[in-house]
C-alpha cells in the first residue's frame, strides 16, 4: 500500500508541475508563491483517491490525472486560504512557513485565487487530452463547483468560522466537518469514477465510503492536533484549541473520537463491498491505512 500511494503521488506530483505553463506571463512571485505550497509535499491523499476510484472501475490511470491534478489545486488553496491570519492564522503548513508568511497575504490570496480557477482548466482537459467523454467532464465540472463551493467544502468553512463563537451540538459539528472535508473527498471518489462511466449505483456507493471516510478523516486531524507530532504533521498542533474550535475529541474524548473513526471506516468499507464496483482492493486499504495515519 506504501508503495501503491509512493507512486500514485509521484504521477500526481509531475502532472502538478507540468500542469502551471512556463509561458504564463505573471509575475514572478505569483508563479512562486503558487509553487510553493503546490509542491511542498502532502500526502495527495485526494488525488489518490480520484486515480483509485477511476480503477476500480476499469479505467486507465492517465485519463484520471487532469482531474486528480485539479482536485489538489482546489485543496491546496483551501489550505493557502485556511491558514490565512482571517482564517486559522498558523505559521507552517507542509513542513514549511505557510504561504502569507513567505509571500505576504496579499500575494496568498491571490495564490489561492489562480489555484482555483486553473483547477476548472485542468478538468477541461481531461476531454481535450485524455479523451475523457465530454459529457462526463461537463458533470465533474458542475460537481466540482458545488462540493468545493458554497454547498460544499466554501461553505464548512464558513461554519467552521461561526462555530469558533460556540457550537452545543455535535450534529452541528458533523455538518461542518462534512462540508469542509468528506465534500472534497467525495467529489474525488465521484470524479474519478465518472471518468470510468459509473453507473448511479456504483456513483452512490462512492458517495457513501467518500462521506464516511472523509468524516473518520477529519475526526482524525481533531485528534492528531491534540496528540500529534509537529513534525510528522508537518503543521503546529493545538491549532485548535487556540481559537477554541470545538472538535471531536472535545465533545466526546479521545477515546470515543478513536471509536467513532473505527466505525466510520468499517461504515464507508461496507458500501464499497456491497456494491458491484469490481475492482475495490485498493479503496478499502486506502481505508484502512487511513485509519491508522499518524500525519
Ligand atoms: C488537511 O488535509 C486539511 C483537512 C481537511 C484535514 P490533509 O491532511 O490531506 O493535508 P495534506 O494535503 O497532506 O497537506
Ligand atoms: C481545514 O480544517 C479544512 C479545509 C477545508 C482546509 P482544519 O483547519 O482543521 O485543517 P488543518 O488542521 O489546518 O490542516
Ligand atoms: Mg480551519
Ligand atoms: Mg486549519
Ligand atoms: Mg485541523
Amino acid at each position: 500500500m506504501e508503495q501503491y500511494i509512493a507512486d500514485h503521488a509521484k504521477v500526481v506530483e509531475n502532472s502538478l508541475r507540468a500542469g502551471m505553463p512556463e509561458q504564463w506571463n505573471i509575475p514572478g512571485v505569483l508563479r512562486e508563491s503558487i509553487q510553493y505550497s503546490l509542491m511542498a509535499g502532502g500526502k495527495r491523499l485526494r488525488p489518490i483517491l480520484v486515480l483509485a476510484a477511476a480503477e476500480a472501475l476499469g479505467a486507465e490511470t492517465s485519463a484520471a490525472l487532469p482531474v486528480a491534478s485539479a482536485i489538489e489545486m482546489i485543496h491546496t488553496y483551501s489550505l493557502i486560504h485556511d491558514d490565512l491570519p482571517a482564517m486559522d492564522n498558523d505559521d507552517y503548513r507542509r513542513g514549511r512557513l505557510t504561504n502569507h508568511k513567505v509571500f505576504g497575504e496579499g500575494m496568498a490570496i491571490l495564490a489561492g485565487d489562480a489555484l482555483i480557477t486553473h483547477a476548472f482548466y485542468a478538468v477541461v482537459q481531461a476531454a481535450r487530452t485524455a479523451e475523457v467523454d465530454p459529457v462526463q467532464v461537463l458533470s465533474i465540472v458542475e460537481e466540482l463547483a458545488q462540493y468545493a463551493g458554497a454547498p460544499g467544502m466554501v461553505g464548512g468553512q464558513a461554519a467552521d468560522i461561526l462555530g469558533e463563537q460556540g457550537l452545543t451540538k455535535l450534529e452541528e459539528l458533523e455538518f461542518i466537518h462534512l462540508r469542509k472535508t468528506s465534500d472534497l473527498i467525495v467529489f474525488s471518489l465521484r470524479s474519478g469514477a465518472r471518468i470510468a462511466g459509473a453507473t448511479d449505483e456504483q456513483l452512490e456507493a462512492l458517495t457513501e465510503f467518500g462521506t464516511c471516510i472523509g468524516l473518520a478523516f477529519q475526526i482524525q486531524d481533531d485528534i492528531l492536533d491534540l496528540t500529534g507530532d509537529e513534525t510528522k504533521l508537518g503543521k503546529p498542533v493545538r491549532s485548535d484549541e487556540k481559537l477554541a474550535k470545538v472538535t471531536y475529541p472535545y465533545f466526546i474524548g479521545i477515546e470515543a473520537s478513536m471509536q467513532r473513526v473505527d466505525e466510520l471506516t468499517q461504515q464507508g468499507k461496507s458500501a464499497l463491498t456491497n456494491s458491484d464496483i469490481p475492482y475495490t482492493n485498493r479503496l478499502l486499504q486506502l481505508a484502512d491505512y487511513l485509519m491508522k495515519r499518524d500525519h
